[in-house]
């Protein structure tokens, strides 16, 4: 069977991916070489970006500099972008996935797979849902993860890096290992969807923690305590709500080494640091900073104080919980280490 390739979504992360699947598909047989690529349709300098991205090649506004293969299609409708497609790569910013997942209901070829390379979580009036089950859910497939120390730009510029791709059925994890692996992005696969897909989304709130002490100037030792703490409440939050979490995983990239390269280079790092030497609101920051890309960090803080609050959990995870009220309820930064 020939598997056809579509990606949801063209930011910072989903450009970088663009240009490794573009390049992976042509290698093997079973792939189709085109790939489409949905693009949230917008103007840059007066014209439309998937008319910028077909021409020319580049994402100028979410990855400057990168060209993508030419085999990489924008497209910027979403039904058009999938129907055609066996494989979806999920990667877009989390608070979009539930319009994503309405449109695509029903539409999409009835032997697809899809993958989530999505950092977050849906939080509803019954409790959260992880991204894969949203998408195994609503659209009725089967779902991998792929998260790890992944700065986008980095991995654009082919700088060698590791990724982990959790998969629940191994022949889906071995396909999509096929499209992503390459000698500068080192690909390992674990059976452990949850805990890759929970290291991921949790890191960020951890990673504005990291950007508050350095906006403080505490210093390397600082730091490092927060990534501790910051990993101890990760896994104690991932086994409480799913036995089933591997200890390893949180030794693979999407665990440690994530949270190390968040916290020394990432957008919700660099935004709180700003947050504190500026006074400035995250939204505010958010927009100045960020030309378009999203921050994850803070709306994921969010969610997870509304899933401890509720059950009267906020004292097992203090970290979280400060990091929460500095974002949200104008708590001085100082307390990320006073309250912990
Ligand atoms: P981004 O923050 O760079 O870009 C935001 C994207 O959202 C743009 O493509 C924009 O067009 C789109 N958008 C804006 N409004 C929209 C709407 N109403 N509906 C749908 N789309 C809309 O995105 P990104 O960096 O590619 O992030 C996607 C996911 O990948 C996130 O979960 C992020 O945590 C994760 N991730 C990012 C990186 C990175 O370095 N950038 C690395 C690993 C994982
Ligand atoms: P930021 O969203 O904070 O830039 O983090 C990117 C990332 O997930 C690196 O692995």
């Amino acid at each position: 069977m020939v598997e056809k390739v579509a990606l949801i979504g063209s930011g910072n992360w989903g450009s970088a991916v663009a240009k490794i699947i573009g390049r992976n598909v042509t290698k093997f047989n079973h792939y189709d070489n085109e790939v489409k690529m949905w693009v949230f349709e917008e103007k840059v300098n007066g014209r439309n970006l998937t008319e910028i991205i077909n021409t020319q090649h580049e994402n100028v506004k979410y990855l400057p500099g990168i060209k993508l293969p030419e085999n990489i299609v924008a497209c910027p409708d979403l039904v058009e972008t999938c129907s055609d497609a066996t494989m979806l790569v999920f990667v877009v910013p989390h608070q979009f996935v539930t319009s994503i997942c309405k449109q695509l209901k029903g539409k999409i070829h009835p032997d697809c797979k899809a993958i989530s390379l999505i950092k977050g979580i849906d939080v509803n009036a019954d409790g959260f849902r992880l991204i894969t089950d949203m998408i195994q859910d609503s659209l009725g497939v089967r779902s991998c993860v792929l998260s790890g120390a992944n700065i986008a730009s980095e991995v654009a510029e082919e700088k060698f890096c590791e990724t982990t791709i959790g998969y629940r059925n191994r022949a889906d994890g071995e396909l999509f290992r096929d499209i992503f692996h390459t000698p500068s992005f080192r690909v390992n696969i674990v059976e452990d969807v949850v805990g890759v897909e929970l290291c991921g989304a949790l890191k960020n709130i951890v990673a504005i923690g990291g950007g508050l002490v350095d906006g403080l100037k505490l210093g390397d030792n600082t730091k490092a305590a927060i990534i501790r703490i910051g990993l101890y409440e990760m896994r104690k939050f991932s086994k409480m709500f799913y036995k089933d979490v591997k200890d390893e995983t949180f030794f693979e990239s999407c665990g440690v080494a994530d949270l190390i390269t968040t916290c020394a280079g990432g957008r919700n790092r660099k935004v709180a640091e700003a947050h504190v030497t500026t006074g400035k609101s995250f939204d505010q920051l958010e927009k100045e900073m960020l030309n378009g890309q999203k921050l994850q960090g803070t709306s994921t803080a969010q969610d997870m104080y509304n899933i401890l609050s509720k059950k009267n959990l906020c004292h097992e995870f203090p970290l979280m919980t400060t990091i929460y009220r500095i974002c949200y309820e104008n708590l001085p930064p100082l307390k990320i280490v006073e309250d912990i």
